[in-house]
């Protein structure tokens, strides 16, 4: 009954759906949809091939297609092997033996009936023997470039030892820093998120599906999942169509367009309807309205959880939803497997369902080139693993990937003349901790700060002591799989305070203090939000204490996320937010501490003062009461309701003055663009980087437009003295959004204003209009 109901709903939600989509495709067809010659289609031969196949395959074997099963050592079928001699597995996920998957690809190709070869999945997030800085960490580099390049040395590391697929990018915009899942993505802007996911769908692919040493990508999860209710993670979503095409559904696109084989539906419900059973999502918007042809996977065992959201009522009523809804594969879960035979033979499914759902799966494995190459040279994997062109560009990527938050009275670059350091913190010596969370199994532990400044400064005294241990107050699930969970018993309290002690000792012998303060990587990540932002155990207390030793005092703050330093920011002098840096943390740190490297790296979230701000984002509507009117600066009564640092924030060891806005008209007809430019100098002592950044304002229109937009970047080199002109252009695609009063995408004749600066607060305004 209450299935059949919802049905009823849910059939009449789409159809009205279906109209506006139809409504859209032709007003206002082109709107913010680039074509690039990487898109996704399919050629002749290729679908050929697929009919051909097709043609061939039974019942059983198609929906094999559709069945990825766990190669760990839990979740999996016992009798694999025969399975995939029967084509009755179409891929295979969380193995990283080679030994395992190659005999695998040699059963699928010698034994099964049609010689279809395997995808190998595994969560290639941000490396894998190398291990590059996490992916919030990458987006704050605003260099696309350097995160693509990272994303090709993970996916040839990855070829090599088997995996021809990754479960990344994720590109889930997140606005909470409550929420564990923020150090997976690009933090919470539509463009700069949109960016990093073009960037790291070519790294992981190359310039197409098939491209040598590469590897098949995911854009996942769609969609919405950053803005789970509280930050709490897998919690339900509401989010309206505003929000979702303005914001959320970007870099999805962005992703789909640069030509994204497959995609991952989402864990939670998204407006009361589970994502991995969302046909609005996963057919309507992805395939009608964005010609995606890749295939969707769903998350693991998703296809189970839409009977635990109380959506489906059994398996067969799963399999039935998911299937309907627009979904390929089926993560782990086997029910398409258990369930889809069933279905068609009773008439609820149709073999030419099935044959749709298949097609996909098909053409990309053939687009990879697996038909004709599906084995992996094994013999190579130990030079490919141990190029040290990957461990390089990991150390350029996190120096460069750095945020400077405060810099009084020039304590940083620290001098190497110093003749003591006292290195402090539970963070300073964990390499597991420093390369942050997806750790595969053979990752090479980070070089930890101890080793980084030891290396930098041989002849300096170093000492260290680690001011007590941080774990969480509840373990991860994860934590027997994935790195960063703690097996010892905890600390007591009496343990820790003699910890701060011999702390606070060591700072009062030694002439600097650098403190190493933050999150263990199973503090972030999935399953693991937080009601709180603070830093987690007693470092708080340790960070005063080292403060009132009266040195100077650097303090470096690894973690995935924001955190609370709201009384570091009035104390401490120096402020690095190195994030989870990866294989080269502890080399990284130094180089940025001693100024062999100087930051250029800038905030990809607004930068909370507590929880209680969450969320929190730059790109918000002008309210009754703006922020920008000092009198309104505090909605709350204890403190302010801006950031402690805004969106786009960085400090650099040198200065940058930005000036000459100009924009080459000020009036322009919908559909024309004009280009805006702007000159940077470099006016300090010496050479470094800063991020041009251009934000717009649509004064009024069919609705409400935020305050700001960031609508272009670029991150410039200069030398001392030198001075850059930066190009932005603006047309149709940066000034037409998707208007919940016109149920449509539009380019509005108003006036907008432009920014442009080193922030998301930028002052160089200009302003122009766009014409009936
Ligand atoms: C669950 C996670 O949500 C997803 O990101 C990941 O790719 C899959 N598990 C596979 O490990």
């Amino acid at each position: 009954m209450r299935v059949s109901l919802l049905r009823a709903v849910t059939k009449s939600i789409y159809t009205s759906t279906l109209l506006w989509v139809f409504v859209l495709l032709f007003a206002t067809a082109s709107v913010g949809q680039e074509s690039s010659p990487a898109n996704l289609s399919n050629s002749a031969t290729v679908n050929q091939r697929v009919e051909e196949l097709l043609k061939k395959m039974t019942l059983e074997e198609k929906i094999g297609q559709l069945n990825q099963v766990s190669a760990a050592n839990f979740l999996n079928p016992p009798n694999r092997e025969e399975l995939i001699e029967k084509g009755q597995i179409g891929s295979f996920l969380w193995s990283v033996d080679p030994v395992q998957l190659d005999k695998y690809q040699h059963l699928a190709v010698e034994k099964s009936r049609l010689h279809i070869p395997l995808l190998f999945g595994y969560d290639v997030i941000h490396g894998f023997r190398t291990v590059f800085p996490v992916p919030i960490a990458m987006a704050a580099s605003w260099d696309p470039q350097v995160l693509e390049k990272a994303q090709s040395f993970a996916a040839r590391e990855a070829r090599a030892s088997g995996i021809n697929w990754t479960f990344g990018p994720m590109v889930d915009i997140a606005r909470d820093a409550r929420w564990g899942r923020i150090v997976e993505g690009a933090g919470e802007d539509p463009y700069l998120g949109s960016a990093m996911a073009r960037a790291q769908v070519r790294g992981f692919q190359g310039p197409q599906l098939g491209t040598p040493d590469h590897v098949l990508a995911t854009v996942k999860h769609f969609a919405g999942y950053g803005a789970a209710e509280g930050g709490r993670d897998y919690d339900s979503v509401y989010l309206p169509e505003t929000s979702l095409r303005n914001v959320y559904l970007q870099p999805f696109r962005a992703a789909v367009d640069a030509g994204v084989g497959s995609l991952m539906s989402a864990y939670m419900d998204l407006n009361d309807v589970p994502a991995g059973g969302n046909h609005w999502l996963l057919h309507d918007v992805l395939r009608t309205e964005w010609g995606f042809q890749g295939f969707v996977v769903t998350d693991a065992l998703t296809t189970n959880d839409l009977i635990i959201h109380g959506f489906a009522k059994d398996e067969t009523d799963a399999a039935y939803r998911a299937v309907s809804a627009g979904v390929n594969v089926d993560m782990a879960s086997r029910i398409l497997a258990g369930q889809l035979a069933g279905l068609v033979k009773n008439g609820k499914i149709t073999v030419a369902q099935i044959d749709d759902a298949v097609r996909p799966v098909l053409a990309v494995k053939i687009r990879m080139g697996l038909f004709e190459h599906p084995y992996t040279d094994l013999s190579k994997i130990g030079s490919v693993l141990s190029d040290p062109a990957a461990r390089e560009h990991s150390r350029i990527a996190a120096q460069r990937s750095m945020v400077l938050l405060r810099n009084e009275n020039h304590t940083l670059p620290l001098s190497k003349k110093v003749s003591s350091i006292a290195l402090i913190g539970p963070l300073a010596n964990d390499g597991i901790d420093l390369d942050g969370g997806w750790g595969v199994d053979g990752e090479t532990p980070a070089v930890t700060v101890e080793a980084g400044l030891r290396n930098k400064l041989p002849g300096v005294t170093i000492t260290s002591a680690r001011g007590g241990e941080i774990r969480r107050t509840i373990p991860s699930r994860f934590d027997d799989f994935l790195p960063g969970g703690k097996k010892t018993p905890p600390q007591t309290a009496e343990e820790i305070s003699k910890e701060i002690e011999e702390a606070v000792s060591l700072a009062k012998k030694s002439e600097v203090s650098v403190l190493v303060l933050g999150e263990t990587a199973n503090m972030s990540g999935e399953y693991a939000s937080r009601s709180t932002l603070e830093l987690p155990g007693r470092q708080q207390e340790l960070l005063e204490k080292i403060a009132a030793v009266g040195k100077p005092v650097a303090l470096v703050i690894v973690s995935g996320r924001p955190l609370n330093i709201s009384w570091a920011s009035a104390h401490i002098p120096a402020i690095v937010m190195a994030w989870q840096p990866g294989s080269e943390a502890g080399n990284a740190i130094a180089d940025i501490l001693f100024g062999d490297a100087n930051p250029g790296g800038k905030l990809p979230v607004s930068w909370p003062r507590s929880a209680g701000q969450e969320p929190l984002y730059y790109s918000h509507n002008v309210t009754q009461y703006p922020e920008s009117d000092p009198t309104y600066r505090s909605r709350y009564w204890e403190g302010p309701s801006t950031p402690l640092y805004p969106f786009g924030f960085g400090l650099s060891y040198t200065t940058f003055s930005i000036s000459d806005l100009r924009l080459s008209k000020t009036e322009l007809k919908a559909g024309d663009s004009l280009e805006a430019t702007a000159t940077v100098t470099n006016t300090g002592g010496i050479a470094g980087d800063e991020v041009v950044q251009l934000y717009i304002h649509q004064r009024a229109g069919s609705t409400s437009r935020p305050i700001r937009e960031l609508k272009g970047f670029e991150r410039v080199s200069l030398q001392l003295g030198e001075t850059k002109t930066v190009h932005f252009t603006l047309g149709k695609k940066e000034l037409t959004y998707w208007s919940e009063a016109r149920k449509s995408w539009v380019e509005e004749p108003e006036e907008f204003d432009v920014w442009i600066g080193n922030c998301s607060t930028a002052a160089l305004h200009a302003a122009f209009r766009v014409l009936e």
